[in-house]
């Protein structure tokens, strides 16, 4: 059985009011009322407010960035998983490569995030991925197997409910993509692993990320364990966005 798809923007650090506006207002128009794949943009926080608003009734659904670990209290900076729910938040990207590395995130941090989101019924995006220096070493499968592993560790119980993201650090915004035949081996070995986690019946969907684009979105999605995207660069520019969700949509 093969999921529905789901394709996320992950805008990262980009947006203003007046870009935000144009831009979802050109993903709106585009899109199907009921798109054959499930769409969604996971805005900077600021801007959830913005977005949610304008995407009201419509099919695109609204995800975070990042959430904290702690339910709330003293913790200057962060957004609990309960404050992105009332902004009617339904994904949020957990562990992306960017926070591993430039805010020291680890596996286990990445876990309790992950279980903060399930508990207020936000479903995280579980990002996995080994940097170049690991794939040359080989170690891609023993990477991106620990990084999952402390995931189920921590949410063994409900883990059909997370999404994972398989994104090789060193195709991020490198313009180079994993092929359809490298990003396959590894959503298997993670389909693999997640179905031994699992007595679920239900498929984890497992999302390739890493320069995803409008020219190669539709190769990689055919593959069989390929359930969507998080797309980067391409999701800030509503045409190629459209024309990658329309790859998807082709895939059902
Ligand atoms: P790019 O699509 O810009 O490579 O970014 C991928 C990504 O990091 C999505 O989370």
């Amino acid at each position: 059985m093969t999921n529905r798809k789901l394709i996320a923007g992950n805008w990262k650090m980009n947006g203003s009011v007046g870009a935000n506006d144009l831009l979802v207002r050109a993903v709106l128009a585009g899109l199907a009322p009921a798109p054959a794949c499930t769409v969604a943009v996971c805005v900077p926080a600021p801007y959830l407010a913005q977005v949610q608003m304008l995407r009201a009734n419509s099919p695109l659904e609204l995800g975070a960035q990042d959430v904290s670990p702690h339910e709330k209290g003293a913790f200057t900076g962060e957004v609990s998983a309960s404050m992105l729910r009332e902004f009617a938040v339904r994904y949020v990207i957990v562990g992306h490569s960017e926070r591993r590395q430039y805010h020291g995130e680890t596996d286990a941090l990445v876990a309790d995030k992950a279980r903060a989101a399930l508990a207020a019924g936000i479903t995280p995006i579980v990002c996995v991925g080994e940097t170049l220096a690991e794939r040359d070493a080989g170690r891609t499968e023993e990477v991106v197997k620990r990084q999952l592993a402390a995931v189920i560790h921590v949410n063994g119980h409900c883990i059909s409910e997370i999404v994972v993201a398989y994104e090789p650090v060193w195709a991020i915004g490198t313009g180079k993509t994993a092929s359809p035949e490298q990003a396959q081996h590894v959503h298997a070995v993670l389909r693999a692993q997640l179905r031994a986690a699992t007595a679920h019946p239900q498929r984890v969907s497992i999302l390739y990320g890493g320069s995803m684009n409008a020219a190669n979105a539709a190769s990689l999605l055919a593959q069989p364990d390929i359930d969507g995207g998080l797309v980067g660069g391409a999701a800030l520019k509503e045409e190629d966005f459209l024309q990658i969700v329309a790859a998807a949509s082709r895939c059902d």
